[in-house]
This record gives C-alpha cells, structure tokens and sequence, in this order.
C-alpha cells in the first residue's frame, strides 16, 4: 500500500498573514466548513495568542469541524502554548503548531538569542505542550537556512520531548528544489529515532518554486506532510498552493507513489470562497483553478481535444469541480470546433455547404472579435445571414 501525504492546510492562518486577507471568524468559519468537505487531514485555524478575535475562530471552528485536525499556531512559549490548548478544547482531533527560529540570522537578528538558549526554549516548549495534547508540531522557523548540525540538535531534542510532526519550513521561499529535498533527507537521515515523528515542508513562493519544493521534500526528502494554502494565498509571494500539490500528486501518481485523501471535486468551490471573501482575484492562467486552465483557443488543441480530451487535457476539469471543459471560439479554432459548437446550440444547416458558409462567416467575425459567443454563433447561422 501507499503512503499517505498529509494535507495541512494554512488558508486560515497563513493565507490570513497576507496583506489585505484578514477574515472574520464568521467567513473563517465558513472556509473551515469547505476544507473540511475537501477532506483536508489538519486545518490550521489560526494563531490564537495573537488576538481574541483570533482565539474565537480557532474555538469556534475547534467545536464545529469534526472529519478534520484543528490546529492553532503558538510561538514557543508557555502563555502561547497554554492559551492554544484552550482555544483548542472540545475539538474532537486538536493539534498545538510550536516554532521558534533557527537561522543564525533570525537568532542573533530578531530573537536577540544563542542557539544554546534556542534550543533550552524549544525543548522546554514541546515539553509544556506535550502535557497538555498528544499532537504537537514543532517549526524551525527558517529551517532552509539553518546550520544543518545545529538543526539536527533541536529536533532530536523536541523529537525526544514528544513533538509528533517535524516542520522544516522554507520560511522566505530561498530554496530552490532538489537542495531542499536533500536537505530534508539528509536531516532524516541523521537525526536520531527521526521515524517517530512525520516529516513536514511548509514552502513559500517568493521565487515561485513553493510548490516545486515541496515535491522535492516529499519525494526526494521524504516528507509525508504538505502544508499549503488554498490559491496559494498568504505572506509576500503565498504559500504553496493546496490545489496544485494535490494535483500534481494525484495527476502523477505513477511518479510520486503517494495516496491522498482529498475530495478534489470541491476544489473549484474552496478557490472561489477564498478569493471572494479575501477579494484577492484568481489569475485567469493560474493552474486547476484559473478561468483558463481547461479552456482550449488553438484550432489544433480543439480539434485534438474534440477527438480525445487526453490530447491536451492531463486532468479531468470536472474532478475539480468545473462542471466541463472549455473550448474557447477565436480566430484560431477550426472547422471541427466550429461544426461541434452548432451541434451543441441544436442548430442542424442541410449541408456541408451551409456549413461552410457560416464557418467562413465565423472566420470573418473572429478576425474583428477575440471571443465568439453562442449569441455571435446563432446570429451567424440565422437565414438572412446564411441566404446573403
Ligand atoms: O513560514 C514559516 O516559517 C511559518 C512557520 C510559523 C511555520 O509560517
Ligand atoms: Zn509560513
């Protein structure tokens, strides 16, 4: 049998980080209820020391979803840990995110800390946490750009503490594909009882590779948790995107051997709830969920996909929720398209001549129009059209 790849989605918390994104706990609510329908394993609902408002929609969606993970996101102190757990009580599967930074930058810069005082705080953080829930995760922060034998030392320590999961995030998107698989691998490699825990990747896009990353951490690292977000939304650049890591495992299982859980004809749904309550618009060309990304312009792709959707198409639309393809009439579709489309809209000319007529007719019109609508097709066969 497979392996599982776990699906730990972020829209809630990280998606929320980026600038203009913040949601109420109602809309937060609402997007839970659509990712548990996705059937995503661990739903991080948000960062509940960080706010009360926060702390409500990680309670509420706790004592609400039940098919999924609750997680909230705590730094790794006591006060953040403890009030995690309570905003986490009555879930019927709670998880406590802990992080702390591990890049010598990050340390000296921003936390002001040794690596020896990062490690006590890392330790004695699971260890609190480890009291209080049986699932904890515990995040190296920049993990890509950390010392690989300092890294080593803190998660055998939290390993040995009890924490579950192991994230090693590319905090600021700088890794670059088969560097972060191989780093992945070497840490599992070295770590000592590295089994007793599962192996995350949380990547960030800024050089737009956060997908492509996270595949070389679960193929080549080893990683059996992918943490994203729905469009890819989240700080700077986003997150890995949620639909397009789960297609790809799925599109090329041949590849990747891996099983995933989610139900993927609830993607398109999820992708339209996030941009319209975020109001962050979902490029047309973007993968899975773009307007464009089932829709066929070139008269050869056309003429291919009418004959056999394989062709051109690598994925079912529908099994993402679009209701079909798209062919998409322009000036560079053929006659085929062209005779498919009248069928469709019921229209039957008597002959091949007719048919060459209006599929001249169309021609001319798509030199003057970029898109031809089913209207434009109607009025083009119409009998004065055809007659004159
Ligand atoms: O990008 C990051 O490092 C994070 C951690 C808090 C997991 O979001
Ligand atoms: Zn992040």
């Amino acid at each position: 049998m497979a392996d599982k790849l776990i699906i730990f989605d972020t829209t809630l918390r990280d998606g929320e980080q980026s600038p203009g994104a913040s949601m109420t706990r109602e809309e937060k609510l609402r997007i839970a209820r659509q990712l548990e329908r996705l059937k995503v394993d661990v739903i991080e609902a948000g960062f509940a020391a960080s706010s009360d408002g926060d702390f409500e929609a990680v309670k509420t969606i706790a004592q609400v979803i039940k098919d999924s993970t609750v997680c909230s996101l705590s730094r790794a102190n006591d006060r953040d840990i403890a009030r995690a757990a309570e905003a986490l009580k009555g879930a019927a599967r709670a998880r406590i995110h802990t992080f702390i930074a591990t890049s010598p930058l990050h340390m000296e810069k921003k936390l002001r800390m040794t690596p020896e005082q990062v490690l006590e705080q890392a330790r004695q953080s699971v260890r609190f946490a480890r009291n209080l829930l049986d699932d904890i995760e515990f995040s190296t922060e920049d993990g890509s750009r950390s010392d690989i034998d300092f890294l080593c030392r803190v998660i055998e320590t939290v390993i040995a503490e009890g924490a579950t999961t192991i994230n090693v995030p590319d905090t600021v998107g700088y890794a670059v594909p088969e560097q972060y698989g191989h780093f992945i691998k070497t840490l599992r490699e070295r770590v000592p009882n590295s089994d007793k825990a599962i192996w995350s990747v949380h990547c960030h896009n800024d050089l737009g590779m956060a997908v492509a990353n996270s595949l070389a951490g679960v193929h080549i690292g080893g990683a059996r948790q992918v943490e994203c977000t729905i469009n890819g939304l989240g700080e700077r650049a986003g997150n890995c995107s949620l639909e397009e890591v789960v297609m790809a495992v799925k599109t090329r299982r041949d590849y990747f051997q891996l099983d995933v859980g989610i139900d993927t004809r609830h993607i398109l749904a999820a992708s339209r709830m996030v941009s319209q309550t975020t109001g962050f618009v979902v490029q047309p060309n973007k993968a899975v969920v773009g307007a464009n990304a089932f829709a066929h312009a070139s008269g050869i792709h056309q003429d291919g996909v009418l004959k056999a959707r394989d062709t051109y198409e690598i994925m079912r639309a529908e099994d993402v929720g679009w209701s079909a393809n798209k062919i998409v009439l322009g000036k560079l579709s053929g006659r085929n398209a062209f005779k498919q489309r009248l069928q469709e809209l019921g229209v039957s000319l008597d002959s091949e001549a007719e048919i060459n007529a209006a599929f001249l007719r169309f021609k001319e019109l798509a030199d003057r129009k970029s898109e031809i609508f089913d209207e434009d097709i109607l009025a083009l066969v119409s009998e004065e059209n055809l007659s004159g």
